[in-house]
């Protein structure tokens, strides 16, 4: 018994004790760190030599010279505490990020800048959280308070996605706009939104190609009525060689719509498009710039590195051959 009590106030022993105390706590914070703010070691290659920062640096706009534009609404890193939480509680208000997201659409950029041989993407990043500001909602939902500094910021986020969006209209006289986003729906499906309902998707083939109404209210509505005379409108959503999704599926990753999921099954969750869009995607009839919204699963964006970074890389070829294919 007293040899015990001896031991336990040893110091050396308690100093020890304490040092893998610290080391786990260490080990654990690391692993946690892994899965929050990679941007220190998967940020942007040094390819894009001019940012342009909007005011306070809360939004980032990097120009390009394809004809395609990704932006990424929901990976804000920052959470200053001066800028008050957004309080608003209606049901859809999300003020969660879509963790990952901007480290994927980073790389992804990257990517496909060496797959077109240093031609580069167009990239706008929102860097702050969405518990401060939502800039994938109208301006009245997203952002708290009329007079406030995140007023600007969504002001300059979309200042950016139009002078991205009239830049590539002016130089390419088409184009498409990724919006990249992350859900965590239980069947980890890529999710690809064409502003098209899941009830519309599981239309037949037939009743689909068949209905202008359809392919109108699309976000790719211009690039259909372009490949009108090769293809029809259903090609474009689940065609295994002729749709984006059909590219991902075919590289092993589940994709709705693609060949082998052409539309959400009846209890399956599924995000058709959102705000940026639905208000950028070429459904508008004087608008030509198509838009696609991404949204990738939690097993594909958080906690294993390597599978998250093989995912861009078949990401990223899908969206250059989705672009050589239809925007070339
Ligand atoms: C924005 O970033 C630039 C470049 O990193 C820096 O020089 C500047 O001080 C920043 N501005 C603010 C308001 O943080
Ligand atoms: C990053 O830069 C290095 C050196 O220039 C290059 O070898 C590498 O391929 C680049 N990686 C990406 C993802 O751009």
């Amino acid at each position: 018994m007293k040899q015990n009590i001896t031991l336990t106030r040893n110091p050396k022993l308690i100093t020890l004790l304490s040092l893998i105390l610290l080391a786990l706590i260490y080990i654990s914070m690391f692993g946690f760190l892994d899965d929050d703010t990679p941007i220190e070691y998967e940020k942007f290659n040094g390819t894009y030599a001019n940012p342009i920062f909007g005011n306070m640096n809360y939004s980032e706009y990097i120009p390009g010279n394809l004809p395609l534009i990704i932006s990424i609404p929901h990976g804000g890193h920052l959470f200053p505490p001066e800028i008050p939480d957004r309080k608003q509680n209606h049901p859809n208000v999300v003020k969660s990020n879509d963790l990952k997201t901007q480290e994927i659409g980073r790389l992804l950029a990257d990517k496909i800048t060496l797959r077109f041989k240093g031609r580069r993407p167009y990239l706008i990043i929102n860097h702050l959280g969405r518990s401060k500001i939502d800039v994938n909602r109208p301006i009245k939902e997203g952002v708290e308070g009329k007079d406030s500094i995140t007023s600007i910021v969504w002001n300059d986020y979309h200042n950016f996605m139009q002078t991205a969006i009239k830049d590539v209209e002016a130089n390419f006289g088409h184009g498409l706009l990724v919006d990249v986003h992350g859900h965590t729906h239980p069947e980890h499906f890529v999710e690809i939104g064409y502003v098209l309902s899941a009830e519309i998707l599981s239309l037949s083939t037939s009743q689909i190609n068949a209905n202008p109404e359809i392919h109108s209210g699309s976000s790719i509505r211009a690039l259909y009525t372009r490949k009108s005379n090769n293809l029809q409108f259903a090609d474009l959503l689940y065609g295994k060689t002729t749709s984006l999704g059909g590219r991902l599926q075919s590289h092993g990753y589940d994709t709705v719509p693609s060949h082998i999921h052409q539309h959400p099954l009846g209890d399956e969750k599924y995000f058709h498009g959102g705000y940026c869009v639905q208000k950028y995607g070429s459904r508008h009839a004087e608008q030509i710039i198509d838009a696609i919204q991404i949204e990738i699963p939690t097993s594909l964006r958080i906690g294993n590195k390597e599978k998250r970074q093989n995912f861009i890389t078949a990401l990223s070829e899908s969206i250059s051959w989705f672009l050589t294919k239809y925007y070339g």
